[in-house]
């Protein structure tokens, strides 16, 4: 039986030499490429989710992190830092305890959702909340792994891209080839540049036919790019991608006109109800953010501008438990409350209207 070993001992051979001098793995990647015929039927595509919150630490970043911790650990780093809305400080926590390291997370004042500042917590990051937004938070990391022996480890790092890339090498290789479309989030854009990264080199080398047209999806709140300026108080509920000023910017700017695609905004409402049809129709929970690619599919379709039978792949990037609260909360807004029953199976029985 075959074990998923880590995108590192995975694609190996696609990735720098100095990630493989001391591999720090918690055995990320290999994640669910799961259809999603409720989303086919609703936009005429033929639709696949890539659920990144089946990482070890539910999001995405995991991928990222091995690469850019173990080329730290290679170099022998003691201490590595981050400003994250935080995805990447629980995984830059997990991964730097997994490497014997001292990891120090830059959090924004208020809005981290509560699962993730408890990652950070138990895996023994040293958190600070900073008095400022995410770009503030970045500026201070960078400055501070600038200056003083510690590694930032924020996408800006190329070996996360390194690792993130090899998301697009897993869907090729599920599907066969490339997708016609990939749609995701969009908040400091290492992801969709990370994406673009790896579609283009398998299709450098013939391992997939064609690129996608990448379709990165900013929450409208928070969509400097859409914009075509920073946004100094970025606001959405989708608090991941509650980021004003994104660090590769140009990169993904380059991945949409390369592709021939888009980066667009979706509104906070918009994000909720691709968050509900994901939950109930597709079987698949997950945070907000990273329901805003479906929302901008699902925008899209509904605009008449999804080619129908396209392949499409959606990327969903967080679990759903980082930031629960959402599905407690009815579409008019009101939270959802159990109805009480008493504990005997007529009452049970007679509320479910079995005869
Ligand atoms: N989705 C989720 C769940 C995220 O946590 C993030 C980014 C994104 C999408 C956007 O990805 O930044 O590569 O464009 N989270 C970062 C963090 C900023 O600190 O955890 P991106």
């Amino acid at each position: 039986a075959h074990q998923w070993r880590g995108i590192i001992h995975e694609y190996g051979e696609r990735l720098p030499d100095h990630v493989r001098t001391h591999v720090v793995t918690l055995g990320e990647g290999g994640t669910p490429l799961v259809a999603a015929p409720a989303l086919s039927q609703r936009t005429g595509a033929d639709v696949y989710v890539k659920v990144e919150g089946m990482n070890p630490t539910g999001s995405f970043k995991d991928r990222g992190m091995t690469t850019a911790m173990s080329a730290a650990a290679g170099r022998g780093a003691k201490a590595v830092v981050c400003a994250s809305t935080g995805n990447t400080s629980a995984s830059a926590a997990a991964y730097a305890t997994r490497a014997g390291m001292t990891c120090v997370v830059l959090v924004p004042d208020g809005k981290i959702a509560m699962g993730k500042l408890s990652q950070a917590v138990a895996h023994g990051a040293r958190l600070l909340q900073v008095d400022g937004n995410f770009d503030d938070c970045l500026v201070a990391a960078r400055k501070l792994a600038e200056v003083y022996p510690v590694e930032l480890v924020n996408s800006v790092n190329p070996d996360r891209i390194e690792g993130q890339k090899t998301a697009s090498f897993e869907v090729v290789d599920a599907l066969g080839d490339a997708p016609e479309i990939h749609a995701l989030p969009v908040g400091n854009a290492g992801n969709i540049t990370a994406y673009w990264k790896g579609y283009t080199e398998y299709a450098a080398d013939g391992t997939a036919s064609h690129l996608p047209q990448m379709w990165g999806f900013q929450a409208a709140g928070a969509a400097p790019i859409v914009l075509g300026h920073p946004v100094d108080a970025p606001e959405t509920i989708a608090t991941a991608i509650r980021i004003g000023n994104p660090a590769s910017w140009a990169q993904a700017e380059a991945a949409r006109d390369e592709s021939g695609g888009l980066i667009e905004s979706v509104t906070d409402d918009e994000i909720l109800a691709a968050h509900r049809v994901l939950s109930a129709e597709v079987g698949v929970f997950v945070e907000p953010a990273s329901a805003s690619g479906v929302a901008g599919l699902l925008k899209k379709a509904e605009a008449g501008l999804v080619p129908a039978g396209a392949r499409v792949v959606v990327t969903v990037t967080g679990h759903g438990l980082k930031d629960p609260q959402w599905a407690l909360r009815t579409p008019d807004g009101s939270d959802v409350v159990p109805e009480r029953i008493g504990a005997d199976v007529y009452s049970i029985a007679a509320a479910l209207g079995l005869e």
